[in-house]
């Protein structure tokens, strides 16, 4: 019994002092604990903080994720109602509004071609290659109002059962200038975005100085074409070897990018799929995305455009040696050893 009080006193004894200084213990751990924590989020947020502006970069530098359908906002269903003709059979359809946003020689002629080959779309083409249409946000507007209304007129109008309409609008016809009213009628108006872009950028600056080469020299008996439909144009169109400065090509290649991804940023907000003209070159399932994207039903696509530049970028560029060993090594250097497609 008195071993037992002892115990039972010893065990208290033992307990009491620890109940005591607990307190201050708990106080020291908590302090400790706080401490190390603190320092803790600190390191965490300085390492994510130096990971955001890693990430920053990199969507500078990199692609932009391929599969990116952002469902923001719900496509809105359109019935319209045009003041040129009377949809009558197919008043009842509802009609997607889109635009393809890209840059010039991103294959986005070939692109829309196939677009217009579906029966329920329609796609007008460079509605603002033309300065008044896009000289000021309220001209900007009107055009777009007319286009989605289905009161725009070009080759490619489908009319009655049109499920789809839209038209390609590049970076510097007055989508950066104005973005933050395009994107607020994008977002009202429930229009999607097609971002198409090219991987090989260098292949598209063979492309661009080309182009605007055969703009005076127009190689095809007289003729300037930005695209063609027969393989003896082509082949009479890539005899034009150009001359790329290969001083200014790394700054060339990284302002690309960067109105890339500036564009990219702007327009992040709207529904929107991103595209690569390669991938559709290599892979066709990627145009059913596209017409899943806009809700159409799926159908075989075809372009009778012909490619122009094909083949090894050594026999496309004049001063290939100079271009090889600006790039080589570099971020670029993926561009110079690319295999045609
Ligand atoms: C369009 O067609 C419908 C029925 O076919 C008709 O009721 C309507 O009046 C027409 N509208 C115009 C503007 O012609
Ligand atoms: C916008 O441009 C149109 C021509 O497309 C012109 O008639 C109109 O006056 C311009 N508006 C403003 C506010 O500058
Ligand atoms: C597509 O067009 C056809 C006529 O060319 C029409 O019968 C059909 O209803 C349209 N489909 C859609 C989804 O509008
Ligand atoms: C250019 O002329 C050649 C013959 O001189 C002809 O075969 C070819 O079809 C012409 N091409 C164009 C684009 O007119
Ligand atoms: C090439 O680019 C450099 C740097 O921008 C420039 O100084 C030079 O004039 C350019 N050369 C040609 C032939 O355009
Ligand atoms: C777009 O927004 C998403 C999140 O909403 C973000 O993850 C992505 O980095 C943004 N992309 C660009 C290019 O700003
Ligand atoms: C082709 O594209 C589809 C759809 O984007 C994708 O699921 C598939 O993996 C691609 N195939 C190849 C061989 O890349
Ligand atoms: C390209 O760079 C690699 C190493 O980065 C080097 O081995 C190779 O010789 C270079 N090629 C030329 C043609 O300079």
């Amino acid at each position: 019994m008195a071993e037992a009080v002892y115990y039972f006193s010893k065990d208290s004894f033992i307990i009491k002092p620890l109940k005591k200084t607990s307190p201050l213990l708990h106080r020291m751990i908590l302090l400790i604990f706080s401490m190390i924590c603190g320092v803790y989020i600190v390191s965490i947020c300085v390492r994510q903080i130096s990971r955001i502006q890693i990430e920053e970069v990199q969507t500078i530098e990199g692609p932009f994720p391929t599969r990116a359908v952002i469902e923001i906002t719900v496509p809105l269903l359109h019935y319209p109602m045009p003041k040129t003709f009377n949809r009558s059979e197919c008043a009842q359809n509802p009609v997607r509004l889109f635009a393809i946003l890209s840059m010039q020689r991103s294959g986005s002629g070939w692109f829309e071609a196939l677009l217009n080959s579906h029966t329920n779309l329609s796609s007008n083409g460079e509605i603002f290659s033309s300065w008044e249409r896009r000289q000021n946000i309220s001209s900007i507007i009107q055009t777009l109002d007319r286009v989605y209304n289905l009161d725009w007129f070009s080759s490619a109008a489908k009319n009655e059962c049109s499920a789809a309409v839209g038209f390609k609008w590049m970076f510097n016809q007055g989508l950066m200038e104005h973005h933050k009213d395009i994107v607020e009628y994008f977002n009202r108006r429930g229009v999607s975005a097609i971002f198409l872009f090219r991987r090989n950028l260098l292949r598209r600056m063979v492309s661009v100085l080309s182009n605007s080469y055969d703009r005076y020299a127009k190689l095809l008996n007289g003729t300037h074409k930005s695209h063609v439909h027969s393989e003896q144009e082509a082949s009479m169109l890539s005899t034009y070897k150009p001359l790329i400065n290969s001083t200014s090509l790394i700054t060339d290649l990284k302002e690309m990018e960067e109105s890339t991804a500036r564009v990219m940023s702007y327009f992040n907000s709207t529904r929107h799929i991103v595209l690569y003209y390669e991938d559709l070159i290599r892979n066709r399932t990627k145009l059913e995305d596209v017409q899943e994207f806009l809700k159409l039903p799926v159908r075989e696509l075809t372009s009778s455009q012909v490619k122009i530049h094909k083949g090894s970028l050594p026999d496309l560029i004049s001063n290939w040696n100079e271009v090889h060993s600006a790039l080589n090594g570099t971020v670029y250097k993926d561009f110079i050893n690319d295999p045609d497609y």
